[in-house]
């Protein structure tokens, strides 16, 4: 049986201040009507059932998640009680779904992309399903043509072609995994053309990934594998908040993906983007002919390349600015030059120092 687990624990600094810390950016309606986790729900289509959806995310968000998606069951929303990246809640997860079917396959999916072509990335998933069918041990991405050599994501080095069936997109076998390089060595790997991003969409057997977390992370999965044998019983919510919180966090690309042997990529068919930051934005929602993005009341004059976000009541006015960004919030207003984004998370940190 075929689970789908989505990651939705991110914090999102960079989107502040439309993003904090209990309304993150998978949470809002950034790119389109929906909100990112609805869309990544909806993207998955008939491919899972509600109770073969786990949403694993911080347990302040749970509140919002149940009415965002009112139609999961309590059992699909689980609730980390502090933050400790993306191994771990994997782990977890792939014990719960084991609980359920040993041999359970999961979908691992981020909940901040924005993914245009939703059966075609469906089609993507199966695929990767009878790619694991034929070799149960497989770990399979997907991987993105770079066109720049960005320094955010991981990197996925192409090696011999997989012969699956003529209509199937290109599968190879993976070389080599870094995650996050350097931007020299991005820029060498974008050249050689033989290096795909990492999308951040795993599939593999639930027992797969715990094998591997067994010999990297052993004691890691000593602290999960307590809390999946407290799950259901009176001591659950007790046990894991003791046991998650020892954990020391790591994600699952530094943690396995780098050191896996058996590891395929198939080349995504649809078109993908992180939605990382406020540019990110700009590049999704399509700038005017002043290269401004606009979202909400906005008058410019002599105003060009900036970012506006605001809401249909509260007019944003600019006069004379190049390459700013403007957000208004309720309660909070950033305004910045849009290069500057880095430094978006500095505020945050300096809020959350000052309580
Ligand atoms: N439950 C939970 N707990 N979810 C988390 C946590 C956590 O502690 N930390 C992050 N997440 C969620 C985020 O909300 C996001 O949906 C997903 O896990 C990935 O985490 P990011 O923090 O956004 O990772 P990244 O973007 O820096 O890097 C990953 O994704 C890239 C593609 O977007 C890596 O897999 C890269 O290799 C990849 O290129
Ligand atoms: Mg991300």
């Amino acid at each position: 049986m075929l689970y789908a687990v989505i990651m939705a624990g991110g914090a999102g600094t960079r989107f502040w201040p439309a993003s904090r810390a209990d309304m993150p950016k998978q949470l809002l309606a950034l790119a389109g009507k929906h909100t990112m986790i609805r869309q990544t729900v909806d993207r998955l289509g008939e491919l899972v059932t509600p109770a073969q959806t786990l949403i694993v995310t911080n347990e302040r968000l749970i509140p919002t998640l149940r009415e965002q998606l009112p139609e999961l069951p309590e059992t699909s929303l689980v609730g980390e009680p502090c933050k400790r990246d993306t191994a771990p809640c994997i782990g977890l997860a792939a014990l719960l779904v084991a609980k359920q079917d040993p041999d359970a396959v999961m979908a691992v999916l981020p909940a901040d992309h924005v993914i245009r072509n939703a059966s075609r990335f469906q089609d993507s998933i199966r695929q990767a399903v009878s790619l694991i069918k034929k070799t149960p041990d497989q770990i399979v991405t997907f991987g993105i043509r770079p066109n720049y050599p960005a320094e955010i994501f991981g990197y996925i080095q192409r090696g011999a072609r997989i012969d699956i069936h003529d209509e199937a997109a290109p599968t190879f076998v993976v070389k080599r995994f870094r995650e996050k390089p350097d931007k020299m060595t991005a820029t060498e790997y974008v050249n050689s053309g033989d290096f795909l991003w990492n999308s951040g969409i795993f599939i593999w057997k639930a027992k797969t990934i715990l094998n591997a977390l067994k010999e990297r992370q052993p004691e890691m999965l000593a602290h999960l594998q307590k809390i999946g044998d407290a799950w259901g019983t009176p001591q659950q919510h007790e046990v894991f908040k003791r046991e998650f919180t020892a954990i020391k966090g790591i994600s699952i690309d530094y943690a396995v993906m780098e050191h896996a042997k058996n590891v395929a990529v198939i080349e995504a068919p649809y078109d993908w983007d992180d939605l990382g930051s406020w540019q990110s934005l700009a590049r999704l929602a399509g700038t005017d002919r002043f290269d401004n993005t606009v979202v909400g009341r906005h008058i410019g004059i002599n105003t060009t390349g900036t970012i506006v976000r605001t809401d249909d009541k509260h007019l944003v006015v600019t006069i004379g600015m190049k390459d700013c960004l403007v957000v208004h919030t309720p309660d909070a207003t950033l305004v910045a030059n849009k290069n500057d984004e880095e430094a978006v998370r500095e505020v945050v940190k300096l809020l959350e120092a000052k309580g």
